[in-house]
């Protein structure tokens, strides 16, 4: 038995022998088990519901497919994200299509591919959407993002519900005039509303005050239009574990007492009560992820910090430089050995601030040993770029103790093959 660091069921050391190094490694066992937990504590529990994966986190065509057989939809905000959930197979119907600027050829694309449900994001969309639906002969499902005007606990660059956020509908422009526009329009299916206050939340609150919120610009509408929404999207945000923060949340400390307040309006008023959809992302593959990088140089400047330097970094994980994301760090073949080193892990990239861990602790590390950076299964892939012209790592899946790649290592000739 070897003291190698495992990760469901798989020995990491043998991994990156195997797929080479960085490399992302992805758990479909533990990416099922969330979507089940949603399943059960929130589609199961609550009649008239529905989940879709924002599949920003992390696409690739074997997420959309796992998510798919666990019966989970897919929030899709580009047009590359739709072309890829239609390769993987996934059920229009079950696609929900965001965005604040949707280009022409994005929902073009979306009508072409009967797109179950379209995020209208402004008027000036609802204008271009209504007349291309109109010339395409098509009749699309819509939500209008409403911006709730409320400010939700983490950092300003992921968070999207405060009044002046780039996101959505004011709520007063919902009432003057936006839902008379959707509801005129025979071109469009106009079935509610959609709100996100946030993401890496681990607090309730801004959920439930924009809730508040919507339900009150809903008794309004009522009043004036005689409108009852059909569909109710309470958008994702449900913070996982990283280093620093506390444990994942649960589902149902979100969503529990967000369909408490939604079910007693709807009694209140005698309307039926609209589908509620909920759009977890991060929470459905962070914890799932692994990077696991091999250690280059080793140095200690003059001002006595070691730094280790790896071989990813920046390109594979811009979250650290970006909003300053804590992660924790194990040592894959020293796992055991004791962590009593204070060391900061650099990135590889031309860039002082591509350093992924400021004053780790991990066991006395040399080159060529391996660590391995842990809950990067959300935003690290997807947002991984070729800065410096690093090739983006592959990505193995392991499920019940093996694995198989499932996105090949980019290549240098992969590199420049666009170039003419
Ligand atoms: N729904 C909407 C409309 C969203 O804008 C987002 C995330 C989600 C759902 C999913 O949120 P989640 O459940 O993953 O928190 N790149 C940033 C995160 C950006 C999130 C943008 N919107 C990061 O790395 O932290």
């Amino acid at each position: 038995m070897s003291n190698n660091m495992m990760f469901y069921g798989c020995d990491v050391a043998e991994l990156v022998k195997e797929y080479g190094s960085p490399l992302y490694v992805m758990s479909e066992d533990d990416i099922r088990e969330r979507c089940r937990e949603v399943k059960s504590v929130f589609i199961d529990k609550y009649p008239n519901t529905r989940a879709v994966y924002a599949s920003k986190a992390f696409q690739t065509l074997e997420i959309c497919r796992i998510v798919q057989q666990e019966g989970i939809g897919l929030d899709v905000v580009s047009g590359g994200e739709i072309f890829a959930a239609i390769r993987a197979g996934v059920n229009p119907a079950d696609i929900v299509f965001h965005g604040n600027t949707k280009t022409y050829g994005e929902l073009k694309l979306a009508l072409e591919e009967n797109v179950g449900t379209i995020v209208v994001d402004n008027l000036s969309e609802l204008a271009l959407l209504d007349e291309l639906a109109a010339e395409m002969g098509k009749v699309p499902g819509i939500v209008m993002r409403i911006t709730p005007g409320v400010d939700s606990h983490t950092h300003e660059f992921i968070s999207t519900g405060q009044e002046d956020s780039k996101f959505g509908f004011a709520i007063q422009e919902v009432i003057d005039f936006a839902t008379e526009k959707a509801m005129k329009s025979s071109h469009l299916d106009f079935r509610g509303f959609h709100f996100h206050v946030g993401s890496q939340l681990h607090d309730n609150m801004s959920h439930l005050m924009a809730v508040d919120k919507v339900l009150d610009m809903l008794t309004v509408i009522k009043e004036k239009y005689g409108y009852v929404p059909r569909e109710l999207n309470t958008g994702g945000g449900f913070g996982v574990h990283y280093a620093g923060d506390p444990e994942r949340t649960h589902v149902s400390y979100f969503m529990d007492p967000v369909m408490e307040k939604i079910d007693a309006y709807f009694a209140k008023t005698g309307d039926p009560r609209p589908m509620i959809t909920i759009e977890p992302g991060r929470w459905i593959v962070a914890e799932a992820g692994i990077t696991v990088y091999e250690v280059g140089s080793v140095k200690t400047n003059a001002a006595g910090r070691t730094y280790i330097g790896v071989d990813g970094g920046f390109p594979d994980n811009p979250r650290p430089a970006l909003y300053d994301a804590k992660y924790e760090v194990k040592a894959v073949e020293k796992y055991d050995e004791p962590y009593d080193q204070v060391v900061t892990v650099a990135g590889k990239c031309c860039e002082s601030g591509d350093i992924l861990i400021w004053d780790a602790e991990l066991p006395k590390l040399e080159r060529g040993d391996h660590i391995a950076v842990l809950c990067t299964g959300a935003y690290n892939y997807s947002m991984a770029s070729n800065y410096n012209r690093v090739p983006r790592p592959a990505v193995v899946m392991v499920s019940e103790g093996k694995a198989h790649l499932s996105v090949r290592r980019e290549t240098y000739e992969d590199l420049i093959a666009r170039e003419l």
